[in-house]
């Protein structure tokens, strides 16, 4: 450890020095089996062929030329995003948060150019998260991650996914310009939000004139086991999206795609980034998305997800003092527990098997999307070994 670092990770997991597909190695040769992802992010796994290929292939080349040019990669790339969703413009950044930060200016923009500049109010849901930025942190408004930066920002306030009557009234209220919300809530707790409450806030959205932006940079880019989780269902699209984490697998990238009436307000000098979408990032998010849209990536994701939630269901029946829920959707899973999460996050990393924890004190197993069977039946073995463990030690 250094103490040169600024003091903000608890960092749980041992030093890595490479990694292939969904293990990661020790310099001192240990293998852990990686069911993080770099947090939703390795989505085709470390080292993909393909990746390497095109990102040292795109290095020889070209690696930054500033917006200022055409960038053949962002062009090509907006084209699939757009083709393969309800959106016409894309906008890309180089994170999560930023692709958050392009969402919620464009949403203020479109009622200003429309004559509305009061309609600047922006609801979140408690539980949750949009990165760490001011804006994201406001628009989340988890107490824990604004406590202590000074006052909350105006325009931002949280509303509950249970409370519906309040969830109308904001819509109906004349100063709201958008309502963001993860079709599944990632580290909040791997929450599933229910397709009929997605249909009442796109249905009430249309109807007040209020821009609905979907947050699936966690849940999006096929770890659900459609392209983007609200493909789940019909007649919900949003009117912007960001999306960030598997679209470049580990290279930093993000976008924030809208429809062309949502994205109208946003003008040459509204927004930027110096780094947003270079050819780096490009020329990896362009391969890594004809992978992962690709049908049998899809199918794959459906068939391990499957395969995992059944085991977990079995080892909830055996262990029903460990394990309380199995939630989620594809392999965005959430085992809620019992015990400490972070304990059996330690406990895991014991039996070499890498999870993260989240809220409502669950553990998320993010793993590769292309990991393979044999490796999710692996990973169902050292989870039990894990509750085996927990439960040894409570016994103690
Ligand atoms: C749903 C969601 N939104 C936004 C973010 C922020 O993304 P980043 O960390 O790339 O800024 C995250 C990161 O975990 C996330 O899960």
């Amino acid at each position: 450890m250094t103490p040169h670092l600024l003091n903000v990770y608890n960092r749980a997991y041992p030093l890595f020095e490479r990694g292939e597909g969904s293990w990661l190695f020790t310099p001192e040769g240990d293998a852990y089996l990686d069911c993080v992802g770099g947090i939703a992010t390795n989505a085709l796994g470390h080292a993909h062929p393909a990746l390497v290929a095109a990102l040292t292939g795109q290095a020889q080349k070209l690696w930054h030329i500033s917006n200022m040019s055409r960038v053949e990669g962002q062009e090509r790339l907006a084209g699939a995003l757009t083709a393969a969703s309800f959106a016409d413009r894309v906008f890309f950044a180089n994170s999560g948060t930023e692709a958050i930060e392009c969402a919620l200016k464009m949403a203020r923009r479109y009622h200003f150019v429309r004559g509305a500049p009061e309609r600047t109010m922006i609801y979140g849901f408690a539980g949750a998260f949009h990165g760490r930025s001011y804006a994201a942190i406001n628009a989340a408004g988890n107490p824990a991650y604004v406590e202590g930066f000074g006052d909350r920002l105006p325009g931002y306030a949280t509303l509950d996914l249970g409370d519906v009557k309040a969830i109308a009234n904001a819509i109906a209220t004349p100063t709201t310009a958008a309502i963001i919300v993860e079709p599944v809530q990632g580290e909040g707790g791997a929450r599933d939000v229910p397709r009929a409450l997605l249909r009442l806030i796109r249905g009430l959205c249309r109807r007040h004139g209020v821009l609905l932006i979907y947050d699936e940079v966690q849940a999006g880019m096929g770890r659900t086991g459609r392209l983007f989780a609200h493909q789940w269902h019909r007649g919900i699209e949003p009117d912007i999206m960001a999306v960030a984490k598997a679209l470049g697998c580990g290279f930093p990238v993000g976008a924030c795609l809208a429809t062309e009436d949502a994205a109208s307000g946003m003008a040459p000098g509204t927004h930027g980034s110096t780094f947003g979408g270079n050819p780096l990032a490009m020329a990896v998010a362009n391969v890594a998305f004809d992978i992962i849209a690709a049908p049998e990536t899809l199918t794959h994701v459906l068939d391990v997800a499957q395969l995992l939630r059944g085991g977990f269901e079995s080892l909830r029946r055996n262990y029903p003092s460990i394990i309380r829920d199995i939630r989620g959707r594809g392999l965005l899973i959430g085992v809620a527990l019992h015990p400490n999460n972070r304990a059996f996050v330690t406990a895991a990393r014991d039996q070499k098997l890498l999870l993260a924890a989240g809220g409502d004190n669950i553990v998320r197993l993010l793993p590769a999307l292309n990991i393979s069977t044999a490796d999710a039946g692996e990973a169902l073995r050292r989870f039990e070994a894990s509750c085996i463990a927990m439960q040894m030690e409570a016994a103690a």
